[in-house]
């Protein structure tokens, strides 16, 4: 009896084992075939993986309100890692400097919140050059603009930059939620959401009431901007469309029956998620998740992003 257990269980044990071998192994994907990772993601991996994006916010932010980052404001949240390249202060008129400066301290504590709840890694290298920019810009119209694009030359191109930000982290977290095992994991992902589509929002909103004035110099409405911005993410992520502009064609509006479109959303104006492999393809502006660049010049941090870098 005793003998019948003990075989039996060594036989389920075999069993688990060539199984988690076999699953194992099929993570190996080579990225080059575009294949999608498999990799079981634990709530660690998957909370630690929004820090690359909330570095980046709060260094933005921070910079665009301030003219300094994390270094001055909260150095222990960096945990030594470089200092944002190219980041500067902006041309805000007094609205948009106020809210941008309020973004950029709520980042500082969705940083502490996650650091609290996961170990985190140090700030990656980020790129926020005007340059930066300008090349997603650029890529986004399909040729370059002259003069190249400035993020922080006044509050409107400030904020068509913001149009590219808290929106990429918006999609990770409602793509990580349903993955979520622990309901503390649950509760953070669910209050950072809350506040990034708020700065979303806020971000639309402002962007809306000028939608159809021209970004100077270049004779281009600001909705045209966003389209252009939205189908360029679309069209990196691979992931069909989960990103609209703000004026779109009537279908695409809510329900059919408005072009302005304030707020992105499904059929039913259910936010879109995307997947962490999405998001890398958009950020490193390369549409591959293993070939860092854009604004993660060595690419992002974590785990996640880590074992994709890996296989390049
Ligand atoms: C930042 O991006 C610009 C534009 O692509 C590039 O010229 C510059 O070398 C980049 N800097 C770093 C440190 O990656």
């Amino acid at each position: 009896m005793a003998m019948a257990w003990f075989t039996s269980t060594t036989t389920i044990t075999t069993f688990i084992l060539f199984f988690l071998l076999l699953y194992s192994s099929s993570i190996l994907v080579e990225c080059t075939q575009g294949l999608i990772s498999s990799e079981p993601t634990g709530d660690v991996d998957l909370l630690e993986f929004p820090l690359n994006l909330e570095y980046l916010e709060a260094e933005f932010f921070l910079w665009g309100a301030l003219g300094h980052g994390l270094d001055q404001v909260a150095p222990q949240l960096t945990q030594g890692g470089p200092p944002p390249f190219g980041a500067r202060k902006a041309n805000l008129d007094p609205l948009t400097r106020d809210v941008i400066l309020q973004f950029a301290y709520q980042e500082v504590g969705h940083l502490r919140a996650i650091k609290e709840a996961v170990t985190g890694f140090p700030r990656p290298l980020l790129n926020l050059s005007a340059a930066s920019f300008a090349n997603v810009i650029n890529h986004a119209f399909g040729k370059p603009l002259v003069p190249p694009f400035d993020p922080y030359a006044n509050s409107i191109n400030y904020l068509i930059a913001s149009y590219m930000v808290p929106y990429i982290g918006l999609t990770g977290y409602v793509g990580a939620n349903p993955k979520l095992q622990a309901e503390t994991s649950k509760r953070l992902v669910a209050g950072l959401l809350a506040v990034e589509s708020g700065q979303d929002a806020v971000i639309r909103g402002l962007l809306y009431q000028r939608a159809l004035s021209r970004v100077k110099p270049y004779g281009v409405s600001v909705a045209e901007f966003t389209n252009k911005i939205s189908e360029l993410r679309n069209k990196l992520g691979k992931g069909g469309v989960k990103d609209e502009g703000l004026i779109v064609p009537l279908v695409e509006g809510a329900e059919g029956k408005v072009s302005g479109n304030i707020l992105a959303g499904d059929q039913n104006s259910i936010a879109y998620d995307r997947t962490p492999e999405e998001i890398l393809r958009i950020v490193y502006g390369s549409g591959d998740e293993c070939v860092p660049g854009g604004f993660y010049p060595k690419g992002a941090d974590g785990k996640i992003a880590r074992s994709l870098l890996k296989r390049n």
